[in-house]
């Protein structure tokens, strides 16, 4: 309940910083507090013509107001964009702050639950018969989606923090190369995490289909709240919570990356803006400028990444010293079948009746 609850707390702090970027008074508002010569009308730095200068002129430049420019790049026509003030404030210290706390947070809590739970044991000890639970390219599309995500998440993550954690003991040269090589590594890991999402997604989607047994599953909270494990099918419902957080929040971050990559080439932002007004009555504005799209991407891409980042930690905690005999699933992809019957008791009565059909010689629907 206080995993889940962080979880909520972090979503909603990634849609308020978005968001707030998003609104366009609110940044010139921001600006203008930021800056005693915009909120006067003057030239900052004292730069005036004759003595004065034209406020109106100037409050329009602040506000985004885009010329055109014969034969140059047309971005150019915008002179300020004051927005670009908010982004800076919200990359360089709102988003490492939140990000920090979120990851710190979890690990915390993960201590505190381990301190207070210890390892989940198989209650009836090890039966000595196992069952298979995972075939191969199932653990491999696993395990491509994983050493992926963690190369994509460190590298990233000396993005948000590099300057302020590394830099400073690595020294200069050698924190500019390992962060250009992150870079280069980041950029291109990328695919081989969309191909495993996709991979991922389309081997265990009907596995994850809510049923009445995770209305149960969530109540007794998963059978920590004592009373033994409720029943579950090859998925519990703590695990299709992960595995649609990590399909969403993957393809998320994969969309978000691509407008990375290709700087100024989407309107995704703009485009979603549109929907979430249409759709749930919101209203931001729905024209940004090039700059501002890729700006708001930016700040997305990083907080759902950091979003991931924080349920990951609990999978690996989970799927490692958090619970005995579940690792096994994913390594020979065969495990115990007392494991399987206190976790997943549906699923090992399901497979039981498939093999005894397959001994008996009857057809098998097909998967
Ligand atoms: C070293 C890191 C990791 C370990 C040790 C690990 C371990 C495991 C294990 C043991 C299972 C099977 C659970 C079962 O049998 O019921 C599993 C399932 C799964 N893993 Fe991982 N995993 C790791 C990283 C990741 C990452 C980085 C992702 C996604 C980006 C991921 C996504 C999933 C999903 C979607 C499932 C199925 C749903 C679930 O069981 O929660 N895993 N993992």
């Amino acid at each position: 309940m206080l995993v889940a609850r962080s979880l909520l707390i972090l979503i909603f702090a990634s849609l308020v910083m978005t968001a707030s970027l998003m609104t366009g008074p609110a940044n010139f508002a921001y600006a203008q507090e930021n800056d005693p010569a915009a909120l006067q009308g003057a030239v900052p730095g004292g730069t005036t013509e004759a003595g004065s200068s034209d406020a109106e002129l100037w409050r329009q430049i602040r506000q985004g107001n885009q010329g055109t420019v014969a034969g140059a790049n047309p971005r150019s026509g915008l002179m300020i964009q004051s927005e670009g003030e908010r982004w800076r404030q919200i990359r360089n210290s709102e988003l490492p702050m939140y990000s920090a706390i979120a990851i710190l947070g979890m690990l915390i809590l993960l201590s505190i639950f381990f301190a207070i739970r210890g390892r989940i044991r198989i209650e009836h000890g090890r039966s000595g018969h196992t069952i298979t639970r995972f075939n191969l390219l199932e653990r491999a599309s696993h395990w491509l989606l994983a050493s992926s995500f963690i190369v994509l998440a460190l590298t990233g993550l000396n993005l948000i923090f590099g300057r302020s954690l590394i830099l400073p003991w690595l020294g200069a040269d050698a924190f500019a190369f390992i962060t250009v090589t992150g870079k280069y590594i980041h950029n291109y890991v990328g695919f081989a995490f969309m191909v495993a999402l996709v991979l991922v997604a389309v081997l265990w989607v009907m596995h994850n289909i809510p049923n009445r047994h995770d209305v149960v599953w969530l109540l007794k909270g998963g059978g920590m709240l004592g009373g033994g494990h409720p029943p579950a099918k090859k998925f519990n419902a703590g695990q299709k919570i992960i595995f649609w957080v990590v399909i969403l929040c993957g393809i998320s971050i994969s969309m978000s990356g691509w407008a990375l990559l290709n700087p100024f080439t989407t309107t995704m932002m703009a485009d979603t803006a549109q929907l979430s007004n249409s759709i749930l009555g919101t209203s931001f504005p729905t024209e940004f400028a090039a700059v501002q799209e890729q700006q708001l991407q930016s700040i997305w891409h990083s907080a759902m990444a950091v979003f991931m980042i924080v349920v990951i930690i609990a999978h690996i905690y989970l799927g490692t010293v958090g619970m005995e005999g579940a690792l096994d699933a994913m390594t020979s992809g065969e495990v115990d079948e007392n494991w399987a019957r206190e976790h997943h008791s549906i699923w090992v009565d399901e497979v039981n009746a498939d093999n005894k059909d397959v001994a008996a010689g009857k057809p098998q629907p097909a998967e």
